[in-house]
């Protein structure tokens, strides 16, 4: 079980994060919804360990995590797919790949077949630059290389931003096999609601840096969606 618990979080005296407290469960998929800017990210980037907070817990297991680094955090088993992607444009793919490796407990050097299996593109163009793939390409690579860390936890940050809709589902398909098949737990930032609705099991709407609401995704109600999330 993955817990967040009364995380408070400021960029130097503002404050991004307020009291939010969110659990993810081995097998199950956790959506993050919000507006623009309501902290989103920022509460990814606390449970990575790219940022700490000034208050809370993070907990996965019986371990506390609150204070170790990102790389501490990877060879934990948390799995992290960016806003945006962040693929080295000027590394192989299979390069890209490999960094995803240094995550791993086991110290294994070689990209696992897996991988491959789940995304063929990855093998289909393994020599060619990373900078060199279409945004969907991306996506896949970047989870990809996620996986490669082998996490038993994984979170993406709007993962299906900018994507064509039959890699979307592809996604949602794969991460689905990922919950069940290796009882992973999966977080995500998510926009769009048939997204959350067909491939995610919970969600929690954030607004202005704290949980305004929470459930089982198959109840998320009209109310919420047009108080926290239409524009
Ligand atoms: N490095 C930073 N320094 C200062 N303020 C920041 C920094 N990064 C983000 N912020 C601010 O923190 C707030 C939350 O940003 P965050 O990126 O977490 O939002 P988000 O919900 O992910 O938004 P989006 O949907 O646009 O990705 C915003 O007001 C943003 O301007
Ligand atoms: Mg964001």
């Amino acid at each position: 079980m993955l817990k967040i618990e009364h995380l408070d979080f400021a960029y130097g005296e503002v404050n991004i994060l307020q009291d939010v407290s969110l659990e993810g469960a081995p097998g199950r998929i956790v959506s993050l919804m919000g507006r623009n800017g309501v902290g989103k990210t920022t509460l990814l980037r606390n449970l990575v360990g790219l940022e700490l907070p000034l208050s809370g817990r993070i907990i996965l297991g019986d371990k506390e995590l609150t204070k170790l680094g990102s790389y501490e955090r990877a060879k934990m088993g948390i799995g992290y797919v960016p806003q945006g992607r962040q693929i080295f444009p000027k590394l192989t793919v299979e390069e890209n790949l490999q960094i995803g490796l240094s995550g791993r407990k086991d110290g294994q050097k070689s990209i696992p077949e897996e991988i491959y299996e789940l995304f063929p593109i990855c093998k289909e163009m393994g020599s060619r630059m990373g900078g060199d793939l279409s945004g969907g390409q991306q996506q896949q690579l970047a989870i990809g290389r996620a996986l490669a860390g082998d996490p038993s936890v994984m979170v993406l940050d709007e993962p299906t931003e900018g994507i064509q809709p039959n890699i979307i589902k592809m996604i949602g398909n794969i991460l689905q096999h990922l919950a069940m098949s290796r009882n992973m737990t999966i977080i995500l930032v998510e926009q769009y609601l048939d997204f959350v609705h067909e491939f995610t099991d919970d969600f929690y709407v954030m607004n202005r840096g704290r949980i305004v609401a929470q459930g089982l995704a198959a109840d998320l109600s009209p109310e919420i969606v047009k108080k926290y999330l239409s524009i």
